[in-house]
């Protein structure tokens, strides 16, 4: 959130001087009065019940304690009713009846906006013994929609700050926590009266720690066309420099309000002469299902150099009917800029979907001009929550720096939030970005100084300060240096974990453990060698100063070199935040560093949370993990290594590959591997307490192996050696290594009984991530051609998948897990309503099984697609029932898969 308070005094700001125009004094009709003269409208009154505690990002697991009387949905008004609760005075909650804040309808639309709070509750005290954790807390509310006239409505509905609500018998999972707006549910409203529940959550990331501690939502109704429509935020485009488009790829949102499914034909501009784009390049168009918003690339082209803009025509059809085809205009003014400025370009997230990022190339007379054909450097400057990059207190908060000796690349990270703060979601579009450049290049036929795509100075502000550190300390041999301004050590120390449910210390290692690629502070040792600045406001009390100053601490225990500069009577943001005397001479310096990239260090030490999202370190990557649950730790001095918890490793050149390595006091015979061939790496691997070298060969024929085994049908019957399935790359990690995707994801599911969730889990990736996804009703896994990761949701049986033996199933009879020793448990009845876990797929990709005994199992299953950060999903979660209101400790089973998909002794079955 990083940037919430400065966010609020914008839209303060621009509220109080927004054009008062006629149209919107028409707008503003009290609901009260004319209510039955418009068709849409929520009730002024609603019925609250609260307080209750809730942890930091917890409300993902449950842990609603009306849960376990039957839930919110099943109580009505009582004003004498108590609830017993944690927080308030005398250990009970009860209802109360609040007015909205405001409520408002027009003949399209209608809103209520609703703030909470309590004064039973001392806020203070709490407090003074739990921190930020106590002000977050949770209740419910409950209003009504109320439909006037006699037709069905189709409509949809934001839900601002919301996580969670019912419609009437609906759940919905997901809603809109933080404020994007991008895909709201679609509703089919008859007229009457329908009823509205709302999970309110609080969460000091988002509203704050400071002030009361209110709980401010709204929920805004807006009538839709009822077929395929532009979703917000429209087109996306890169801007036009100096007579041409920057990039080509263009992106549309739509959103099919129907209730028939949708398939584009072609996307085509309607300048007779330029080109048409055919979207997809398999035979079948893009479907877009009744109620699914999906993002739909085209390839944009100028009419001609001086347009001002375009316009594009969506040719579309009901799918599986023969009928007309039907069209969707859609066009964009340009943004025109000189290639000089920081400009929109847009490129492909490996999701599979157009994102953008704003580049400022080298200055037209920045003093370092190579003298000969040399690269420059990349700075890149990640933005705070709340932000988007084109937003100019982003793009331009370098302006007062324009001479600097390098490119400067203002990411995204796709959505203001960065995705999942610039994690694993997050980066590779940084890291998209990055690779794009050189295709910006010869697409615009720049001839200014050329990019040196794998050297990079880092630097970001809040949210982007604690997505240098994860830079700093995932991609330690890419950074030259690092600026973390303001950021946050980790989202545990940011706000505590303190006031979640009570659970076992086995299920709170795994949910931590599952955390652990994110706690920088545990990663300090992987800055060794790289320069690093921090900066942070003294009195900053939106990312209080600890979290530098507990990392500047760590930082010099690690024996690395860095500076930690706090500014005196400075708050979290002001103007030239970023532009410091500091921060000046140090990307001045920085970026013209001859320092050898990647550094090749004699003595160091790494620390790997998770493979899967690390890159090398002094040319030592770190493959496998013994137990993923665990931090590896790999200690060098010299041609000396000690590991701990590791599992197999590589070593590239620049590690100064000789004839003998030792490691774990074994020594290796380098010259066993075989490096001809192309490989420059060596992996090593660790059997039994025995390292060996893998040669190349090994490798070739394991990958060719594996690749075999792939293409043979599930049901295949696997012995001895052939029923190795490693897990590896993209595939290690938690449940977040969902979102490594190469291409749109794929939602398969049964039917129309899973059809709700298969939309929710579509709607919620777009939401938090503007990601694609393709939903199909399929069993087989051989109707799945793309080359995305899949999410299969299911009711009973699960549909086969690629690990005949996987030590996870599950059907009608519950789910059965098979431990580390063999011994199969299973679970059934309360506990086992739904199961999450991840199964492996050809190609490095991965399965997210999400399975339910029931519907409302599978709905309580679907709840863990990772959206959220900070939720602690590992690689498989069995849900018993009573994880409704018990959160974690209501899960019977849960824990990691190790490199050969086999339950860890560290999870708990
Ligand atoms: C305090 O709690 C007790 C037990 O839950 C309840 O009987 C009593 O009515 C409550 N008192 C007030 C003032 O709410
Ligand atoms: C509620 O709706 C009205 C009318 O459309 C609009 O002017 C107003 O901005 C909306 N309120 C919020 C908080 O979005
Ligand atoms: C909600 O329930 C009311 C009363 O039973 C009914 O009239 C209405 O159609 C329901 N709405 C939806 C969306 O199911
Ligand atoms: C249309 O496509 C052709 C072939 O790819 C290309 O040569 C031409 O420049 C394109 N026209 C426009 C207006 O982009
Ligand atoms: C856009 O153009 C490129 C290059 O001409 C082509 O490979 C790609 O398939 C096109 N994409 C779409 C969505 O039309
Ligand atoms: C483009 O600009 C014109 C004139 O400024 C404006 O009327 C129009 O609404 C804009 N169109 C879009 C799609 O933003
Ligand atoms: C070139 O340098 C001058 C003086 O430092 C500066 O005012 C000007 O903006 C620079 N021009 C460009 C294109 O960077
Ligand atoms: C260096 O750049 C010049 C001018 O751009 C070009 O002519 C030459 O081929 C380049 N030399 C090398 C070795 O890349």
């Amino acid at each position: 959130m990083a940037f919430w308070l400065w966010v609020l005094l914008a839209a303060i700001y621009m509220f109080l001087t927004r054009p008062i125009t006629a149209n919107n004094e028409r707008a503003m009709v009290p609901l009260m009065n004319r209510q039955e003269n418009y068709p849409f409208a929520f009730s002024t009154s609603w019925q609250v019940l609260g307080p209750f505690q809730i942890g930091t990002r917890e409300a993902t697991w449950g842990s609603d304690p009306l849960e376990f009387l039957g839930g919110f949905r099943a109580l009505e008004y009582d004003q004498n009713a108590q609830f017993r609760s944690s927080i308030p005075v005398n250990g009970t909650a009860k209802w109360s009846v609040i007015q909205a804040k405001q409520t408002t309808s027009t003949a399209t639309s209608a809103n209520a906006s609703l703030s909470v709070s309590y004064s039973s509750v001392d806020w203070d005290f709490l407090k003074l013994v739990y921190g930020w954790a106590a002000v977050q807390y949770q209740a419910w509310a409950r209003g009504e929609i109320i439909i006037g006239g006699n037709e069905i409505q189709h409509v949809i509905l934001y839900t601002d700050w919301i996580l969670e609500f019912w419609v009437n018998d609906t759940h919905y999972f997901g809603g809109d926590f933080f404020t994007f707006r991008k895909a709201p549910p679609v509703l089919y409203l008859t007229p009457g009266t329908h009823r509205i529940d709302i999970r309110l959550v609080r969460d000091v990331r988002a509203l704050g720690g400071i002030n009361n501690p209110t709980i401010d939502v709204l929920v805004d109704l807006q009538k839709a066309s009822g077929t395929l429509e532009l979703a917000k935020p429209g087109i996306l485009m890169s801007d036009v420099v100096d007579g041409r488009l920057a990039s080509p790829a263009g992106s549309v949102v739509l959103r099919n309000s129907g209730e028939g499914d949708v398939e584009i034909v072609h996307v085509q501009s309607s300048d007779r002469n330029a080109n048409s784009s055919v979207v997809h390049n398999a035979a079948k168009g893009v479907v877009i299902v009744a109620g699914q918003t999906r993002p739909v690339a085209f390839n944009v082209s100028l009419p001609s150099s001086n347009s001002s803009s375009i316009s594009y025509i969506i040719t579309y059809k009901l799918l599986n009917i023969e009928g007309p085809l039907s069209k969707l205009t859609i066009s964009q003014n340009l943004t025109k800029v000189s290639s000089y400025d920081p400009h929109k370009i847009t490129y492909f997230h490996p999701g599979g979907m157009v994102s953008y990022a704003m580049l400022r190339p080298p200055a037209r007379n920045a003093t370092c001009k190579p003298a000969h054909n040399a690269t420059l450097p990349i700075l890149l400057q990640l933005h705070g929550a709340g932000l988007e990059a084109d937003n100019g207190i982003v793009a331009h908060a370098l302006d007062s720096v324009p001479d600097l000796c390098s490119w400067v690349l203002f990411p995204t990270g796709v959505t203001p939030w960065s995705g999942d703060d610039w994690h694993n979601w997050g980066f590779a579009d940084v890291e998209a970005a990055i690779n794009f450049i050189p295709s910006w290049i010869n697409f615009v036929g720049w001839e200014g100084p050329n990019v040196d795509v794998n050297r990079w100075i880092v630097s970001g502000h809040s949210n982007g300060g604690q997505g240098t550190w994860y830079a700093l300390t995932h991609r330690p041999d890419r950074v030259a240096a690092a600026a973390p301004v303001s950021g946050y050590a980790s989202i545990q120390k940011y706000v505590p974990y303190e006031l979640w449910q009570p659970m076992d210390p086995r299920r709170t290692a795994i949910i931590s453990g599952s955390l652990n690629s994110y706690r920088h502070e545990m990663l300090m040792e992987n800055a060794q060698g790289i320069p690093v600045l921090q900066q942070h406001g003294e009195i900053d009390d939106n990312v209080p100063a600890y979290n530098s100053r507990l990392l500047s601490q760590v930082l010099f225990q690690a024996g690395t070199n860095s500076n930690y500069y706090e500014l005196p009577g400075q708050n979290h943001w002001f103007d030239t935040v970023m532009t410091t005397d500091h921060l000046k001479d140090f990307y001045r310096a920085q970026t013209t560093s001859t320092d050898q990239i990647p550094r090749r260090l004699q003595n160091f030490s790494f620390v790997v949370a998770d493979p899967g999202d690390m890159g090398p370190k002094g040319g030592l990557r770190v493959t496998h993990l013994e137990d993923p649950g665990r931090y590896g730790r790999v200690q060098v001095i010299g041609h000396v290594v000690q590991t701990s918890n590791v599992q197999s490793l590589e070593l590239e050149t620049q590690f100064g590959l000789t004839n003998t390595i030792t490691i774990d006091e074994q020594d290796v015979e380098m010259s066993q591997a075989n490096t001809s061939g192309g490989s420059s790496s060596i992996t090593l691997l660790k059997t039994e307490g025995v390292w060996k070298v893998r040669s190349a060969n090994q490798e070739r024929s394991c990958s060719l192996l594996t690749n075999q085994v792939d293409s043979l049908s599930a049901d295949r019957e696997y012995s001895g050696e052939n029923s190795v399935l490693r897990r590896r790359g993209r595939q290690l990690g938690t449940m977040t290594a969902i979102l490594r995707t190469r291409g749109p994801f794929i939602i398969r599911h049964q039917g129309p009984q899973t059809a709700h969730i298969a939309l929710q889990v579509s709607r919620n990736l777009h939401q938090y991530f503007s990601a694609e996804a393709e939903i199909l009703v399929t069993e087989s896994l051989e109707d799945i051609s793309g080359s995305g990761n899949v999410i299969s949701v299911a009711i009973g049986e699960v549909p086969p998948g690629l690990h005949p033996d996987f030590p996870i199933q599950a059907g009608a009879f519950g789910v059965s897990v098979r431990d580390g020793s063999g011994r199969l448990q299973t679970f059934g009845g309360h506990l086992a309503a739904g199961a999450a876990f991840l199964r492996p797929l050809d190609d490095e990709r991965l399965e997210l099984v999400l399975w339910g005994v029931n519907a409302s199992g599978l709905s309580q299953a679907a709840r863990l697609v990772p959206t959220l950060t900070g939720v602690g999903q590992p690689d498989f979660v069995v849900l018993g029932e009573g994880a409704r209101w018990r959160g974690v400790e209501g899960a019977p089973a849960l824990g990691f898969l190790d490199h050969m998909w086999s339950v860890t002794w560290s999870s708990v079955v």
